[in-house]
């Protein structure tokens, strides 16, 4: 096992009424900032459970972060905050309105250009201390330190980290995600999946209990993900897809195991390009990438198609179909695994090298080996 420090200071609630437990958590001369989407959470009616659970609070509101949220938008919260002095941010909905909110609560008492937390990493040694009421199970963000963020002017798509931003809390109540459309659902499955296969899927690092955690969430997500879809109504399966998703990304399974982030990484440039949604960005990439990759996964290919998809027999047909397990398992939950079903041109197999390599991103993977030429052949593969 590799040496880690692990943290997370995100406290939890879960569960049906979660929601109004929000105000003990929330200081009672806060002023604070709702931060929210395109107006979904408006119209289910959570902004207004939300409200409701702080009284006596000053609230003011910030809506219309978009999905991939963009430094543009997010810019124009960051004067509204400061104009206005708020010193608590509440972030109601997916992943995008988390992370927007996470660059907003940092980007305030920032002093110098806010992009720079972006493009050159820059350290962030303050923020303003957010929570999350989390409506999309997929990215974590509910209870990580990342945020990932656009900018739509030079279509960048960049991801910045810091303890800071940690929530203080998060409540997740699966009610809450009953209103999903089907493709969103669909996408969480996808993303969730995915980051535990970043954390997993690389080489042998003498972390079994990090594995069985890993496979764990990954055979859960198998078995209640398409539950979820059939029956929409059935907040059972749901609460399960969120716990996954949180726990896929909290920083407990990846503590002291390689991290591969590749399909990530990749992934991010497709939607900075096309707008395509981030989880059927990793649907497309992952499959191919694992074929690419075969050699350099092989051990952890084998176990996770044993233990994971219960295949036996010789050791490359078990690697061949757990790739196509795989595959089939994003198809059946109707999220297409090619660049042509997905309806992307072919010219992105030379577009995102160059984007991954202006953005000095040319060495990924948990051993830093797959270079712009290794991402070409990856993405040929997924035509
Ligand atoms: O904007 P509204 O109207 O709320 O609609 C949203 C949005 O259109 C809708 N939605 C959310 N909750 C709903 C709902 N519709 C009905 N009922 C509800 N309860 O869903 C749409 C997509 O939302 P979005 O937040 O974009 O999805 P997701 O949670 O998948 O987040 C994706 C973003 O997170 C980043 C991605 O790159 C992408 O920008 N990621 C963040 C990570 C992190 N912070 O750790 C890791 C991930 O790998 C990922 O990169
Ligand atoms: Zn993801």
């Amino acid at each position: 096992m590799l040496d880690f420090a692990y943290v997370n200071p995100t406290k939890i609630l879960f569960g049906a009424g979660c929601i109004a437990k929000l105000g003990k958590e929330i200081p009672a001369d806060a002023h604070v900032l709702v931060t929210y989407g395109g107006g979904s959470a408006e119209r289910n009616g959570t902004l207004a459970e939300v409200e409701a659970a702080l009284p006596g609070r000053r609230i003011s509101r910030f809506g219309g972060i978009e999905p991939n949220p963009t430094y543009e938008t997010l810019m124009r919260a960051v004067e509204q905050a400061r104009r206005d002095g708020v010193d608590f941010l509440l972030a109601v909905g997916g992943g995008s309105v988390i992370d927007g909110t996470k660059f907003i609560a940092a980007a305030i008492p920032f002093e110098g250009e806010p992009w720079d937390i972006l493009a050159r990493q820059a350290r962030v040694t303050r923020a303003v201390p957010l929570g999350v009421v989390l409506t999309l199970p997929a990215t974590g963000s509910e209870s990580n330190a990342f945020a990932v963020i656009s900018r739509a002017a030079t279509q960048d798509k960049l991801a910045f980290s810091t303890p800071k931003v940690f929530p203080r809390v998060a409540a997740l109540d699966p009610a809450r995600t009953l209103s999903l459309p089907e493709r969103q659902v669909a996408n969480g499955i996808v993303d969730a999946f995915v980051h535990v296969i970043e954390q997993y899927l690389t080489y042998p690092a003498e972390a079994p209990l990090q594995d069985r955690l890993a496979e764990g969430i990954l055979l859960t997500l198998i078995e209640e993900g398409p539950k979820t879809l059939a029956d929409p109504t059935a907040p059972g399966p749901r609460g399960s897809l969120m716990w996954c998703a949180t726990l896929g990304l909290n920083g407990l399974i990846g503590a002291g195991v390689p991290q591969d982030w590749a399909t990530h990484l990749i992934g991010h440039e497709i939607t900075a390009l096309t707008g395509l949604d981030h989880g059927r960005t990793l649907a497309i990439v992952l499959p191919a990438l694992l074929d690419v990759r075969r050699e350099a996964k092989r051990a952890k290919l084998i176990q996770f198609g044993k233990r994971v998809w219960g295949l036996s027999g010789d050791d490359d047909s078990v690697i061949d179909q757990a790739i196509a397990r795989t595959r089939a398992f994003f198809e059946s939950l109707g999220v297409a695994t090619r660049l042509s079903a997905a309806g992307l041109a072919p010219d992105l197999v030379e577009r995102i090298p160059e984007r991954l390599t202006a953005h000095g991103l040319t060495a990924l993977g948990e051993r830093q080996d797959i270079g712009p030429d290794t991402v070409a052949e990856i993405l040929r593969r997924a035509l």
